[in-house]
């Protein structure tokens, strides 16, 4: 046997022990001698059940992504199944940890699944723009029926062992080793005798489907894609799993995998996954962490709240200071508020909600800090009003605090460099609304120590962030990119464009919304003041704040919004206002195509991109990919701006940057000398380190 796959006979109940660590993935080389102790174990007499159970922390959670896009090698996942479905004794899924992907579809080959119940089941294949592949399509509908099946299958989102057990999908839940429950159980089931019948035989659940109902909540997820192929694909895999023979669905399940895995799509999003691993991983992996017992956060507005709330829920006390009493009642107020919301849409129980709020300690005195491990200050975003703050923090946190600031472009080297403590100080720039969003840019400033950073990297995953390590410069990676695709929104709508037009171009390329859509969301007021406090203009948003329209909350901005709707309607006031400007500016109006439109704003968010990577602000494109991905709606399916560039060919971009920098002269269509080589090697990495 090899050291992957394990088996030991327990008077007459064999346990087939899977053991390829961190996560027990179906390697060939698991696959391999997996296949062999199986029909070893069928022919076997002295063994009267199987046992299939993994060692360390999980159960299988999938088929070896790496594998993917290489030549399959015998037997797959499917030949195993299919072997596993010719044993006539009782075979037994032992599952603890997660059991997802190909692991949950190897238990479904097995006659009876037992788990542990912190045990988490499901099919995530879609978050990697696949569908299972290994008949889950096909046999979990059997047992949980069609319509919990397009749910588990179109989310990817997994389910626990209790609500498993009450769909039918595990026979059994217990507390403890499941090894020893499987065999007990296993042993049992034996002793009662069979047959047992293979999943694939059993059409219980399936004969129950109200095919109209399933269609109608089908074709609501697939409008919910915006232009993802794989959850699309999952719906018909399901549907063929009603109204197709088994061995007919199983074979269009496996044609619309091979046709996915080969896509462009799911090679971005399986680019996603490795990348948002690889950006959590500091050179020197051994660098001892500081130990965070109390985070303390200064300012409770929008950003300090939810902070607050992120660590609250990672389980950390938190301490809030604000600088009146006012203020701090406020932003409590406006926590308890949020924590409510959640408990009516049942995404928190009452329970959590009061652990959540006992984590809380209100203060307006600086002296309550002194016992916190990690300090963030998320106060007006002011040079002034930082130091100010720093210079306190400097006079009353024990030694070796970590103090952080959530500022958006302040430059950080300078906060560092008016304290005693420099190498203590780092950005933690989370994203709004803090609590919800899963991005968080890491700055490392000049003087930062390996031992600090290394915590907060540990850290960030501890309260569930998606981590990512940037350097000091004005926006960091996210809204100094952001700044670059923006810069051309005036001068199309100058030119002739409308915002609903932009705003279309953007949608269609898969963004949730298109930067007006944004602008109203996140109010027109916040980018007009930060502009007059730098003395910067903009045309069209300073002329339309003049007039109170802010977006969203005052009903009109570049859109009008009737009574309450989230939703715009375009607004023939603002276009004449945009006409009116442009004919004072003697630009004509010229018709604007949605390829013009993503050529002047995504081509220079690239761009900015390559001058990040040249810089080493970021450490890796990839890095800059989880950033979009995960802070901006940049669409997974297109793996993030760098991604996305190879996609689209480096060389085409820079012909279009170099025709729009020729007819404008503008610095951000100048081709970044990064990109130039990109274009000629077809890799950004080689040349980032080189
Ligand atoms: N294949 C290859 N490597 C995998 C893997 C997989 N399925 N799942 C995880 N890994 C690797 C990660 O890349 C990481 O490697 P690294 O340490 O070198 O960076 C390591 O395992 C640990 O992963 P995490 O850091 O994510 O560990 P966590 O404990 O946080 O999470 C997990 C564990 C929940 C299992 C998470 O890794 C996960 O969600 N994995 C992917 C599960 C999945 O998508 N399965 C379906 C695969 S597709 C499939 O099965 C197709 C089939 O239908 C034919
Ligand atoms: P905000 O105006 O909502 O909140 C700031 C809070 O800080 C106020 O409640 C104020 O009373 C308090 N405050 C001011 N000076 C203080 C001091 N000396 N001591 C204690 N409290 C003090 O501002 P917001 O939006 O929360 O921004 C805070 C910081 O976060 C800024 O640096 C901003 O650039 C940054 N940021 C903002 C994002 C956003 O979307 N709003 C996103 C990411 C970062």
């Amino acid at each position: 046997m090899s050291n992957s796959v394990s088996v030991v006979n327990e008077n007459g109940v064999a346990i087939v022990t899977i053991d390829n660590p961190p996560v027990n993935a179906l390697s060939f080389h698991v696959r391999a001698p997996l296949m062999r102790a199986l029909v070893d174990l069928r022919d076997d007499a002295s063994v009267t059940a199987i046992v299939i159970a993994c060692a360390g922390r999980t159960f299988v959670a999938g088929a070896d992504i790496t594998e993917f896009g290489k030549p399959v090698q015998q037997p797959d996942l499917r030949a195993i199944v299919a072997m596993l479905e010719t044993i006539v004794k009782p075979t037994v899924a032992a599952i603890h940890g997660t059991a997802l992907g190909g692991g949950l579809e190897l238990a479904l080959g097995c006659h009876f699944r037992v788990a542990d119940a912190g045990a988490k089941l499901g099919l995530p294949e879609v978050k990697l723009g696949l569908l299972p592949g290994g008949g889950g399509t096909v046999r979990l509908p059997r047992l949980v029926g069609a319509v919990k099946a397009l749910r588990m299958i179109v989310s990817g989102t997994p389910v626990g062992a209790n609500e498993a057990h009450e769909a039918g999908l595990v026979d059994a839940v217990f507390e403890g080793d499941p090894t020893t429950h499987a065999v007990n159980f296993a042993r049992e089931i034996a002793r009662k005798g069979g047959p047992f019948t293979p999943v694939r035989d059993r059409n219980d659940s399936l004969g129950e489907t109200d095919l109209a109902a399933f269609d109608a909540e089908a074709a609501d997820l697939a409008r919910k894609a915006r232009g993802l192929e794989a959850p699309v694909a999952c719906a018909q895999a399901v549907r063929n799993a009603v109204t197709r023979p088994f061995d007919e669905a199983l074979a269009a399940e496996r044609a619309l995998f091979m046709k996915l895995v080969a896509s462009d799509q799911s090679r971005a999003q399986r680019h996603l996954f490795f990348a948002e691993r690889e950006a959590a991983k500091l050179p020197g992996k051994d660098t001892p962490k500081r130990r965070i017992a109390r985070v303390g956060v200064i300012g409770a507005g929008t950003m300090g709240g939810g902070i607050a709330m992120a660590f609250a829920g990672g389980g950390f006390p938190v301490t809030l200071l604000e600088t009146s009493a006012e203020a701090l009642q406020r932003g409590l107020g406006t926590i308890e508020k949020n924590y409510a919301v959640s408990v009516s849409r049942g995404s928190l129980s009452e329970d959590a909600k009061r652990q959540r709020l006992a984590q809380f300690k209100g203060s307006t005195d600086y002296a309550d800090l002194a016992d916190c491990d990690l300090i963030i200050e998320a106060v007006f975003e002011d040079m002034a009003v930082k130091k100010a703050v720093f210079g306190k923090l400097d006079a009353i946190a024990k030694p070796g605090a970590i103090l952080a600031t959530n500022t958006s472009y302040l430059d950080i080297n300078e906060i560092a460099g008016s304290i005693a403590r420099p190498q203590d100080v780092l950005g933690l720039h989370f994203f709004s609304p803090a609590n919800v969003m899963k991005l968080l840019e890491i700055v490392r400033a000049d003087k930062t120590a390996p031992d600090a950073l290394a915590t907060v990297v540990d850290l960030a995953r501890r309260i569930g962030k998606v981590a990512v390590v940037v350097g000091v410069c004005h926006g960091f990676v996210g809204n100094r990119m952001l700044a670059a695709r923006g810069s051309e929104s005036e001068a199309l709508l100058l030119e002739g464009a409308t915002p609903s037009q932009i705003d279309k171009a953007f949608t269609d390329f898969g963004w949730p919304m298109g930067p007006f859509q944004m602008g109203d969301l996140a109010g027109l007021d916040i980018g007009w003041r930060n502009r007059k406090a730098r003395g910067l203009t903009a045309v069209i948003a300073d002329a339309l704040c003049e007039q109170g329209r802010f977006g969203q909350k005052t009903g009109r901005g570049f859109y009008r919004y009737e009574a309450g709707a989230r939703a715009g309607v375009p607004d023939p006031e603002v276009e004449a206002l945009i006409r009116g400007k442009a004919a004072e500016r003697g630009i004509t109006p010229r018709a604007i195509n949605a390829e013009e439109i993503i050529e002047r704003t995504l081509y220079p968010l690239v761009n900015e991109g390559a001058k990040i990577l040249e810089e080493k602000i970021a450490a890796r494109a990839s890095d800059i990919d989880v950033v979009w991905a995960n802070g901006y709606g940049f669409p997974i399916g297109k793996g993030g701006p760098m991604f996305w560039a190879g996609l689209e060919g480096a060389a085409r971009i820079i012909e279009r940057l170099d025709h729009w920098h020729q007819r404008t002269g503008k610095e951000v269509f100048k081709p970044a000398p990064l990109l130039k080589r990109m274009a000629e090697t077809g890799s950004w990495e080689a040349e980032a380190t080189g």
